[in-house]
């Protein structure tokens, strides 16, 4: 989740000059002799041979590198095109969340046809620790039904047990004041909760309280009276309705739990075998043959190249935008496209890049017309009770600065049928299209038929309600923000040339196809219903430009959202599935890149599609479930 309600306000042009005027670029500090981990400088990277190198240190890159790094016998080095972070209050403290401090630079989409040819700014991390240093920390798993999906489309074995297990050994759960979990309504399975694992999470101790009346009450009380139940636990595997979300902050300190913190600092201390190279981008992996023995890499800022060698694997871990392209770099990838670019081809893998997805977003502002005050927008409104609220967090760690900034405290995550009455209808539309829309006429045939099993399957959820297929967030101040889940248009993120300081081609083709805005005309409707309940109509809440209650026909409600649709939630994926060859798969189910030795795909590119939750705790569990498999594997075995 982006924190959208914030992020709304300054995108665009604005946020892109930024960046480009002062791009963070910490020089790594050489280190001689190390008896920690240490960042290392580019020189000192080039001159030792690891058994391990890693392209990208966000959730699953550090994830592993701790994991892998605790035998002693292993060395490891991370090389991320992001500096460290300075341990901001914008990256640390909830309430004063400012994601844009490491946004990747100057990256947006191609025109979005779908979107009237927008061409739309879409954020990904370029920082150590990746999205968990910049997102909004909503800490949420998946439903069952999706892992076992993963499981059902060519991965055997892989089900919601083998990820519980994983989610479990990698949290820390802390648990509300029971007090304030009773009022405000907070609960949850304790037979789902980790405890002892590196990743620290809770939930806020403050809710917006309005004024007279409890703002957030009266939603919570409002979505009920439309049929949405309030829930045990999301984090279980299958409740749908609404529920507090928890989120990745260490309830000691109410700082953010990211990756960087907890599978770098926690360990570095005794970890002299686990190298961190900031600030460089690999531009492609070395093979030998078909054997990939290292990667090329170099300064973010421009420079000279160098080369790291890996005794055993190379993982790419630079997720969904970037693990693609360096594979189409080093020669893995779409034939036609490699032959385009004049790359060598080591392998012909038509599927790196295909296959893009994300979770887009549909911000609906609201005007009120009583005093909310203080809601999600006072912190930033009102300078007196920012103020007050910063000291009651300085001092105590309570109040409104434990909150993510913009963001409220509850959501409503929904299948299908909890949305529209006419969801057979949807499904029955949807099945009965002739091809897939959403795919170019160009797409290899291999492509096209994962994305046809893909396409069954999620129809099935939509069809069976085992998936939340959207949500609906109010923040408690102007406006409410969809998030569709599932999306059926698939897109693709192809290399533009060979510069590897270029930024890839980015096309999500989001609403290419029309099951998608019926998916979200449902959606609107529901938020709709929701909002002018009684118990939200007696907060004096209504719909504002670009919507209003006057809009009512689909068609204008359709345009009004091509207009209005934000298509990447920040949670892209699937570039590099973990599906059969014959499906367009990329990774196998040992996430071992086809056709070649010695390199796998981390990163959340492996998905094979979307989950009906946010990343973060799946990405976490994927990187402790890798680093187990590679472990098991014999050091002797894999001798080359
Ligand atoms: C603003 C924002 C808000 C978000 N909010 C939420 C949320 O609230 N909840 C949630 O669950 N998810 C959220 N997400 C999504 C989530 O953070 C990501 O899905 C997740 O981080 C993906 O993990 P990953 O390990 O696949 O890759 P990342 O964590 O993205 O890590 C990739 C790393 O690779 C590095 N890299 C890229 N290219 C190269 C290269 N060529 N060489 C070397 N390094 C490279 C990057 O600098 C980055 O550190 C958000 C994301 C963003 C950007
Ligand atoms: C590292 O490995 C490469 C490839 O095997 C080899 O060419 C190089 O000499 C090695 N470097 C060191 C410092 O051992
Ligand atoms: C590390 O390697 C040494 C030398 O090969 C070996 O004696 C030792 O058992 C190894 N340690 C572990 C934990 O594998
Ligand atoms: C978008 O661009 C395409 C190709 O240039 C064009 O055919 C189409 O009419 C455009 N659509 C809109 C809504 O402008
Ligand atoms: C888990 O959280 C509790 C309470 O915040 C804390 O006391 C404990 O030390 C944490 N455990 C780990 C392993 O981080
Ligand atoms: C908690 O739930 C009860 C029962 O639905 C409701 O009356 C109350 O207002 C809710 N409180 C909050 C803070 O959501
Ligand atoms: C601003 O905050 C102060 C302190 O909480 C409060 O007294 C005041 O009423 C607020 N002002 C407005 C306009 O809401
Ligand atoms: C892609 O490359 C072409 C030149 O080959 C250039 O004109 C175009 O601007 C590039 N597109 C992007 C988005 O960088």
């Amino acid at each position: 989740m982006l924190g959208k309600e914030l992020l709304g306000k300054s995108f665009g042009g604005l946020l892109v000059s930024l960046l480009v005027a002062c791009p963070s670029l910490i020089e790594a500090t050489p280190v001689r002799v190390p008896r920690h981990a240490t960042v290392v400088d580019s020189l000192s990277a080039a001159a030792s041979n690891y058994t391990f190198v890693i392209a990208g240190g966000g959730i699953a890159g550090l994830t592993l590198a701790d994991r892998l790094t605790e035998d002693p016998n292993v060395s490891v080095l991370v090389i991320d095109a992001g500096p460290l972070d300075q341990g901001e209050d914008g990256v640390l403290v909830p309430g004063s969340y400012s994601p844009w401090l490491y946004f990747w630079p100057n990256l947006v989409t191609t025109p979005q046809e779908g979107l009237n040819n927008r061409s739309v700014f879409t954020p990904i991390a370029q920082v150590v620790g990746g999205g968990s240093t910049i997102n909004a920390m909503v800490f949420v798993r998946g439903k069952a039904d999706d892992y076992n999906k993963w499981g059902a489309i060519g991965n055997p074995g892989l089900s919601w047990n083998t990820f519980l297990h994983f989610f479990l050994k990698n949290e820390n759960f802390t648990r509300p004041d029971p007090s304030f979990a009773k009022a405000a309504n907070i609960s949850w399975d304790e037979s789902v909760r980790g405890n002892g694992g590196p990743v620290q999470y809770t939930y806020p101790n403050y809710y917006y309280p309005g004024s007279g009346k409890i703002i957030i009450a009266n939603w919570w009380s409002a979505a009920q009276s439309v049929g949405l139940p309030a829930i045990k636990d999301p984090n279980g595997g299958d409740d749908l309705g609404i529920y507090w979300f928890p989120h990745a902050v260490d309830a000691r300190t109410r700082t953010r739990s990211h990756s960087r913190r907890n599978h770098y600092d926690r360990v570095k201390d005794s970890r002299p075998k686990y190298h961190i190279l900031p600030s460089n981008m690999v531009s492609k992996v070395i093979f030998r043959g078909t054997t990939a023995v290292g990667v090329e890499y170099l300064p973010t800022a421009g420079g000279k190249a160098s080369t790291a060698y890996a005794a055993k694997e190379v993982i790419l871990a630079a997720g969904a935008l970037n693990t693609p392209k360096i594979l189409q770099l080093s020669g893995v990838g779409s034939k036609k496209l490699l032959q385009k670019h004049k790359i060598p081809v080591v392998v012909d893998l038509p599927g790196v890049g295909s296959n893009l997805q994300n979770q887009l977003t549909l911000r609906v502002p609201y005007t009120a017309s009583s005093n909310l005050f203080p809601n999600s927008g006072s912190i930033a409104n009102n300078a007196t009770y920012a103020a007050e609220q910063r000291a009651l967090y300085d001092t105590k760690k309570q109040g409104a600065y434990t909150i993510v900034s913009t963001l409220s405290t509850n959501i409503a995550m929904m299948s299908l049928s909890q949305t529209t009455s006419s969801y057979k209808k949807i499904v029955s539309n949807a099945r009965a299209a002739s091809a897939p829309y959403s795919l170019s006429t160009e797409v290899d045939a291999t492509v096209l038929a994962g994305y046809t099993a893909q396409r069954k399957l999620i129809l099935e959820q939509y069809e069976s309600g085992k998936a939340g297929i959207g949500s609906l967030h109010w923040n408690t101040a102007d406006g409410v923000t969809i998030y569709m889940n599932k999306p059926l248009s698939g897109g693709a993120v192809t290399i533009n040339s060979t510069n590897p300081l270029e930024n890839p081609l980015v096309n999500y083709r989001a609403v290419t196809d029309p099951a998608d805005i019926e998916v979200l005309t449902a959606l609107f409707r529901k938020n709709r219903e929701l909002m002018s309940a009684p118990d939200m109509a007696a907060l004096g809440v209504a719909e504002a430009a670009p919507f209003g209650e006057h809009i009512t026909a689909d068609s204008e409600l359709a345009s009004a959202f091509r207009g209005a649709i934000d298509p990447s939630n920040a949670h892209q994926c699937c570039t590099a599935a973990m599906m059969p060859r014959a499906l367009g798969g990329v990774v196998s189910s040992e996430k071992k890149v086809y056709g070649v030795r010695g390199l796998r795909v981390a990163d959340i590119s492996y998905w094979p599609f979307q989950i009906s939750g946010a990343p973060t705790a799946t990405m976490y569990a994927s990187g402790e479930r890798l680093a187990d498999a590679i472990k098991e594997y014999k050091l002797a075995e894999h001798k080359r």
